[in-house]
């Protein structure tokens, strides 16, 4: 049997904390594979380890509930090092104290480097890192000794070098570190000794053989959405079986952006599902989100099972193949509590039974996203798709605002507040609410406005800049409309402008998802009104508004006001929380 994967040398233990796969993915860019478990996963499983890593974590040593490890593990035969919580644990359960923080220190400190040690080795005296804590080691355990501290945190770094554990209060992961990967350097090389065992890069050989084992004389059927995932695992599978018993189908539900069905089918060359009239039929009139998202998901999980039933990929020579990659295996991903805010997924019953009876392929399981790209680009699938932002499932259909009255705009002391409900995000729960307009400019004194605005009023949850109108705003109103092709086409008409002249200048290389959003605020009774949404995020759980250059803002309202039925332009200037990334 050939493994895609090495044995790992070093575990992550996840503690609860963000940037536990910020972690393992940067011991990885060093070149050495690192899997994520659990916090409390118990030594035995671990047993071989060069080294283990305990992550940061959100919680306190004291509070009841708080992530444990497995004592054992800090008397093994594994380097350990302890990241924030990590060792604040680490001291906790040795005979270390932590002292109970009540305010936190966010952000940048200075390090102060107080021995020579293996750990720090390549630290200048003094070096700038990052931090995020509340609660802080105060004494730590006998054996070890302070290594570096800052001026708030006297206890910034620890050692045991004969029982080779240290901890560091700071995150080396992250960028504001600059001498993070140093440290996780020397720990992997000199500390743990561990040697290269991973790029993603030159593993296509490999997975092709794993891919040719788990599937046998079987073939395999795969949904692909557009998306990089989907369309790395497909390909992965076509190259290690050939085009004839591989099978990919890409649903075209008529929500999709302009070109994105062709663009699929030429660079994927998988077969087209046209369900754009269910779709549309099954949407017409209906207004509010999370009613859109149900329909959509109900029509999907028809759509999909009709075709295995119809061209028989359930039978039994046939397995589904998916573009699961690593961070959607583990529960802790980051993603698991957006489902409350808005639910993205559906089941298929079909699919269902697949996974029951375990005819299921993921090749990318043990891959992070930018590692997925690597593998893309070796498979030469276009830079285009590998590098493309991400497309909700539910596609324009969300970016598409309906409303089921007619109603004015009405004046405030700031601007305008249009009556459109608008999802967002306020103390991690849900609220739908309106939208206020300004008359200033999207510049970054106005994103900084907006936060306040929207403290300022309960019953407004995101903030617009009006960029561009045909008329003045006390002549726009809110119109009744629902989920039209005609609309549906406007909508992706203004996209694709914005999307041509965004990445003409760049733009889209500067931020991390871009959405047009397309409002029923028209004049006379007719037409609509566009909101650029550009934003950067990591993983699209919390999201910054963008400013946009003027001169490019300008040349693409001019554009987008030429769209025939288009009657102003504005520009959201809301960060997630307390907007979302969409509007719906
Ligand atoms: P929000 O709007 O919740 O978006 O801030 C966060 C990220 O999720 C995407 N998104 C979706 N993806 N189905 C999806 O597959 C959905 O229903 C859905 N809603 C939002 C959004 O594009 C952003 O990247």
């Amino acid at each position: 049997m050939i493994h895609d994967r090495p044995n790992p040398q070093i575990t992550v233990l996840d503690a609860g904390g963000q940037y536990c796969h910020l972690i393992a993915r940067r011991i990885r860019e060093q070149g050495v594979y690192a899997e994520v478990r659990p916090s409390e996963t118990p030594a035995a499983e671990l047993a071989g380890r060069k080294g283990i890593l305990i992550s940061g974590g959100p919680s306190s040593v004291y509070e009841a509930g708080s992530p444990k490890i497995d004592p054992v593990i800090l008397g093994g035969g594994s380097a350990v090092l302890g990241i924030c919580y990590g060792q604040q644990l680490m001291a906790h359960v040795l005979d270390g104290h932590v002292r109970k923080g009540e305010r936190g220190e966010y952000g940048h400190a200075v390090l102060e480097l107080l021995r020579p040690n293996p750990l720090l080795e390549g630290f200048e005296e003094s070096e700038p890192v990052w931090m995020s804590h509340r609660d802080q080691v105060e004494k730590p355990p006998s054996g070890f000794e302070v290594l570096a501290a800052t001026l708030t945190c006297p206890v910034a770094a620890i050692g045991n070098p004969e029982a080779r554990l240290y901890a560091v209060q700071f995150h080396p992961e992250v960028v504001h570190t600059p001498k993070g990967s140093t440290l996780l350097a020397n720990f992997l090389f000199s500390i743990c000794r561990c040697e290269k065992d991973w790029d993603p890069r030159g593993r296509v050989a490999l997975l092709e053989q794993s891919i040719r084992e788990s599937v046998g004389s079987r073939n395999v059927f795969f949904f692909v959405s557009g998306g990089v995932d989907s369309s790395v695992a497909y390909r992965l599978c076509v190259r290690a079986l050939g085009p004839d018993r591989v099978h990919g189908a890409y649903v075209d539900t008529g929500l999709m952006r302009a070109g994105e069905t062709d663009f699929v089918r030429e660079s994927l060359g998988v077969s087209v599902v046209d369900a754009r009239s269910d779709f549309l039929e099954a949407l017409e009139g209906v207004a509010e989100p999370e009613r859109k998202r149900k329909i959509i998901g109900e029509m999907f999980v028809g759509v999909q099972d009709r075709v295995l039933q119809s061209g028989h990929y359930l039978d039994g020579d046939w397995i589904l193949g998916q573009g699961t990659i690593y961070p959607d295996t583990i529960e802790s991903g980051g993603t698991a509590k957006a489902e409350v805010i808005k639910t993205h997924h559906n089941r298929v019953e079909g699919i269902q039974k697949l996974m029951e009876e375990n005819r299921i392929i993921e090749p990318l399981t043990s891959f992070y996203k930018d590692e997925v790209r690597d593998v893309g680009r070796e498979l030469g699938l276009p830079e285009e798709l590998l590098c493309r932002h991400p497309f909700p499932g539910p596609g324009l259909a969300i970016r598409l605002l309906c409303s089921e009255v007619e109603e004015a705009l009405e004046q405030r002391a700031e601007g305008w507040l249009i009556p459109v409900r608008s999802v967002g995000v306020q103390g991690d729960s849900r609220t739908y609410r309106s939208v206020l307009a300004l008359a200033e400019p999207p510049a970054e004194s106005a994103l900084v406005r907006a936060t306040e605005l929207v403290n300022r009023y309960a019953d407004v949850n995101r903030i617009v800049s009006l960029v561009a109108s045909h008329a003045p705003m006390e002549e726009l109103r809110i119109r009744k409309s629902g989920l039209s092709a005609q609309r549906v086409d406007r909508l992706r008409e203004c996209d694709a402008i914005v999307r041509r002249m965004s990445h003409a200048s760049g733009f889209d290389r500067r931020v991390w998802q871009f959405p047009v959003v397309v409002l029923p605020l028209g004049l006379a009774g007719r037409g609509d009104s566009v909101v650029l949404r550009p934003i950067h995020s990591v993983d699209g759980m919390t999201a910054s508004a963008v400013a946009m250059d003027s001169g490019l803002l300008d040349e693409i309202s001019a554009e987008l006001l030429k769209v025939p039925g288009i009657c102003a332009v504005f520009y959201d200037l809301t960060h997630k929380p307390p907007a979302t990334i969409e509007w719906e």
